[in-house]
């Protein structure tokens, strides 16, 4: 049997073959998320065969590009960055389906013209296609797109014949909760919620996706899945990646709104929610927004606080010294913006009241490691808890979603001998042994649902509110104080020292998980 046929994943997705004729248009084309994601999630999809048999790509920029050019650049984004090699027939086909198309974000003028070429391909090609509109600009010039796709009716193209045009939008999706409100509101005004595609692309990763199927398609975790049997939770997302080329976005933005408000919230409320009542997206998401509704207000006080943030000093990773962020490349040199950031979250509902989680983030750590841990109460120490000769650890889950995708449970055993001396060891499963290495981009996931108009694995308008009314305190509390509490900690290391106190309370510490 080929790889392929027996991924689960791929099975799965070949259930979205046969996606009504599409016209993609990808807005802010010539960008690095197009480049490096979109463009080669295209491919792949082609290469799988999931693309519509009818499908057309435009690009759309600032920049007047020849089609040619674009083209080219498409190729090389390709052969750059898709998991698979570039396969010419695949390649060819989707080249002469994509073209681009130069305008101002806020020129109406140029949606006008969008909107004819959209015209003549249908004649062209004698039937109606849907329209993905995929917004993947900076977050500056999402309202004058959103805005212009209603005024000029692009928006409600094809409505009439059952074919609603959708949007995706790109993160981050506001600033803040009143910002994320105002953006709710422009779409709003121009989109009904069923046409419209928030994305936050770990939603799109093969193990986030599997969290789903662990907790909810095995019996033996759901009776432990409560304050009862769970002493904790820590949920790392940790880049060794600095801040790159991206200084001047991500200097206005930090860590806790880069990662936190988003992914890593994403990955809590589906490890703590409610089983939904089936697997519809609303079931789902109704269940993702219950769960962070019941999410308390942070404790915010400088030295016993719920929050903690720092930015990276100079320091070596994988052997090589590596600037601090104030030395990065247009970070301003009294930047406050933080790298790393750190929360303690208590849900106050019945399954979770009390228990911790405890929620990082940072760039420039020890290693690039994204993983959910769940630590289990100790038994009663009534058999094994003589001193020192019973080294008992908790029992531990950790899901791992990134690099090394798999699923680990820790357990105590008894170390071989006559003697009687216990040791911590693992029961894993690991995605690549199982199902193969080559498993599908979070973006090709999405796109395909997006086309096929299964928003599962995207946001609704009222997530992203809550999301932003748990983080939106502790932006504004950093922001009065300045830099007092910003603590630093050496590239390459996991966090700063500070961040421990949040896990006094238990008498524990943040895992160092290895690369
Ligand atoms: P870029 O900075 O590369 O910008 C994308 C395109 O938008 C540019 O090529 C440019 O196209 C246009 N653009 C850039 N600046 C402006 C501006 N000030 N006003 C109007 N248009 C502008 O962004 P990315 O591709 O990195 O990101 C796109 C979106 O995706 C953002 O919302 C980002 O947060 C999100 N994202 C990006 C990730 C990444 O890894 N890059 C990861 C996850 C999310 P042109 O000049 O042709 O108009
Ligand atoms: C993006 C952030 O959303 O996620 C980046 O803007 C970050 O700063 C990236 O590097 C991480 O994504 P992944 O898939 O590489 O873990």
């Amino acid at each position: 049997m080929s790889e392929n046929a027996r991924h689960p994943f791929l099975s799965g997705l070949s259930k979205h073959r046969g996606a009504h004729p599409t016209v993609l248009v990808i807005f802010g084309a010539s960008g690095d998320l197009t480049k490096r994601k979109l463009i080669p999630a295209l491919y792949n999809l082609g290469v799988d065969n999931l693309l519509p048999s009818d499908f057309k790509f435009i690009g759309f920029g600032r920049k007047p590009i020849p089609n040619d050019e674009f083209r080219s650049f498409a190729k090389e984004s390709t052969s750059n960055f898709s998991r698979r090699k570039l396969n010419s027939d695949v390649w060819n086909r989707i080249e002469s389906n994509t073209e681009y198309l130069s305008g101002n974000y806020d020129d109406l003028e140029a949606y006008r013209k969008l909107h004819d070429r959209i015209h003549e391909i249908e004649k062209e090609h004698d039937r109606q296609f849907q329209l993905l509109f995929y917004i993947s600009t900076p977050p500056s010039v999402f309202e004058p797109i959103i805005t212009n796709l209603g005024v000029s009716k692009l928006s409600r193209h094809g409505q009439s014949s059952g074919l609603k045009p959708k949007v995706v939008i790109e993160k981050p999706f506001g600033k803040d909760l009143e910002s994320a409100r105002e953006l709710n509101q422009i779409i709003r005004n121009q989109f009904d919620e069923d046409q419209v595609y928030r994305i936050d692309h770990y939603l799109g990763k093969e193990t986030v996706q599997d969290l789903l199927v662990q907790r909810f398609a095995n019996s033996i975790f759901e009776p432990i899945w409560n304050r009862e049997y769970v002493k904790c939770v820590q949920i790392t997302v940790a880049e060794q990646l600095g801040v790159g080329t991206r200084a001047g976005y991500y200097d206005q933005s930090g860590a806790l709104r880069d990662m936190i408000q988003n992914h890593t919230m994403q990955l809590l409320s589906l490890t703590a929610m409610e089983p939904p009542v089936s697997l519809a997206p609303e079931s789902i998401r109704d269940e993702k927004v219950k769960v962070l509704k019941a999410i308390q207000p942070l404790e915010l006080r400088r030295d016993a606080g719920d929050a903690v943030r720092a930015h990276y000093r100079e320091g070596l990773i994988e052997g090589e010294r590596v600037p601090g962020y104030k030395e990065e490349d247009n970070v301003p040199p009294g930047s406050t913006t933080e790298t790393y950031a750190a929360l303690r979250l208590f849900i106050n509902n019945w399954r979770w009241k009390g228990v911790p989680f405890y929620l990082r983030s940072g760039k420039r750590m020890a290693h690039r490691v994204s993983e959910i841990a769940i630590q289990f109460k100790r038994p009663p120490g009534i058999l094994f808890s003589e001193g020192n000769r019973f080294d008992l650890s908790h029992n531990v889950m950790v899901i791992r979603v990134q690099p090394d995708e798999g699923v680990t449970l820790l357990l105590n055993s008894k170390i071989p001998g006559l003697e009687t001396r216990t040791q911590p060891v693992k029961m894993h499963f690991n995605y690549s042994t199982t199902y193969g290495s080559n498993t599908p981009e979070a973006y090709e996931r999405l796109i395909l649902d997006a086309m096929v108009g299964d928003s599962t694995l995207f946001i609704r308008g009222d997530e992203t509110e809550e999301s932003w009314r748990i983080i939106t305190p502790v932006l504004d509390y950093w922001k009065e104080s300045r830099n007092q509490g910003l603590e630093t900690y050496s590239a390459g290391s996991w966090g700063p020292l500070a961040a421990e106190r949040l896990l006094w309370d238990l008498k524990d510490e943040w895992r160092r998980p290895s690369a």
